[in-house]
């Protein structure tokens, strides 16, 4: 049997920190408001010179490290972002420029599941037998993207990158997948101007409509039912029960869509990762960054399940099981 095997994760994550305390100086809220709705305690900001390219290059590097490859070695790269450096080119080529290999290279824009989607997509390339070793990134640099007048969205993002390599292996690797989405509720969560349909003008600059818009409520409601679906959905697929999972590790948006998911599945807090307090919600970023923070202590080892969900824009979702 051919699998595509996740044989390493690195990530990268600005030094520049913004702690709720800073944030109260800037908008009308408190530690305590943000920390009891979200967990979010602090988040890392990108430096002038950072950017999704750049961060993503970066968690390359670790991950190339880590299994002992070098950028020649990477046949085939795939970018999910939602903050991309610029409409065009691709972040996925400028990433392929810094790692200065010429190689097939496109972004994959899905919301915070982004991360899910593209590694489902090598997956499929490389147990199809087209490409034996895959660079997937997820970067995303949310700060330049944030209203930072909205109190309601501000305080919840922060920026980051990580990079999954997977390779073509006769051991189990991943193991199954489960990918949904619902296009109709698009409004609930969206960047609504700067695209064809409102390219930037002094009008979107005057309206705001330069940030994230988010009815969080909704948000909220549909991510904690999704999630929970889909992890009850891949956990069916690949005939593995909760027990059967040494690792869940749930896209960091908030603490309690978080704790409700593994309420739900009845998985034990020890097995459930949580970064949420340092990083805030870094979008496609957040699950590799758990994962290379798991890797960097030695909990996640060889052999273990991991299942892996998200949750967001679009709107999108889907769970992944596979053996690390
Ligand atoms: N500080 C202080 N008060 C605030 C803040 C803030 N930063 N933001 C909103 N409030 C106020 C509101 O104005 C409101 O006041 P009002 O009652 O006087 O009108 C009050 O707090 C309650 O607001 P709600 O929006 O109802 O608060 P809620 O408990 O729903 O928490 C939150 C808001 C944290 C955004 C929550 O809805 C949430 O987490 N939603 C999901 C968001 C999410 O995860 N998005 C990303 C998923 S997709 C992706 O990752 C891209």
């Amino acid at each position: 049997m051919t699998y595509a095997k996740i044989i390493s994760v690195g990530s990268y994550t600005p030094k520049s920190i913004l702690t709720n305390y800073d944030l109260e100086r800037i908008v009308e809220t408190s530690d305590e408001w943000i920390t009891e709705r979200s967990g979010i305690k602090e988040r890392r900001i990108a430096s002038k010179d950072e950017t999704s390219s750049i961060m993503g290059y970066k968690a390359t590097l670790k991950a190339l490290k880590r299994a002992n490859l070098e950028p020649k070695d990477i046949e085939f790269i795939i970018c999910a972002t939602n903050t991309p450096d610029m409409p065009f080119p691709a972040t996925g080529c400028l990433i392929a420029s810094l790692l200065n290999i010429k190689v097939p290279c496109f972004d994959l824009e899905a919301g915070c599941p982004g991360i899910i989607y593209a590694l489902e997509m090598a997956r499929g390339l490389i147990e199809s037998k087209i490409y034996n070793t895959i660079l997937v990134v997820s970067s995303e640099t949310l700060s330049r993207y944030m209203d930072w007048t909205d109190r309601t969205t501000c305080v919840l993002f922060g920026d980051g990158a990580s990079a999954f390599i997977l390779s073509r292996s006769n051991e189990p690797g991943i193991i199954s997948s489960y990918l949904g989405g619902d296009g109709s509720l698009g409004d609930l969560l969206k960047f609504p101007s700067c695209g064809s349909k409102e390219p930037a003008s002094i009008y979107t600059l005057k309206s705001k409509s330069h940030g994230v818009r988010m009815q969080g409520r909704e948000v909220f409601r549909y991510a904690v039912s999704y999630m929970a679906d889909a992890c009850l959905k891949v956990l069916e697929k690949s005939k593995l029960s909760s027990d059967d999972i040494d690792w869940l590790i749930p896209h960091q948006a908030n603490i309690r869509i978080i704790d409700a998911t593994a309420e739900k599945l009845n998985v034990p807090k020890e097995r459930v990762y949580i970064n949420i307090h340092k990083y805030g919600n870094t979008s496609v970023a957040s699950i590799g960054i758990a994962i290379d923070e798991l890797l960097d202590s030695g909990l996640l080892k060889r052999g273990q399940n991991v299942l892996i969900v998200s949750f967001g824009a679009g709107f999108t979702w889907g769970a992944m099981i596979f053996k690390y």
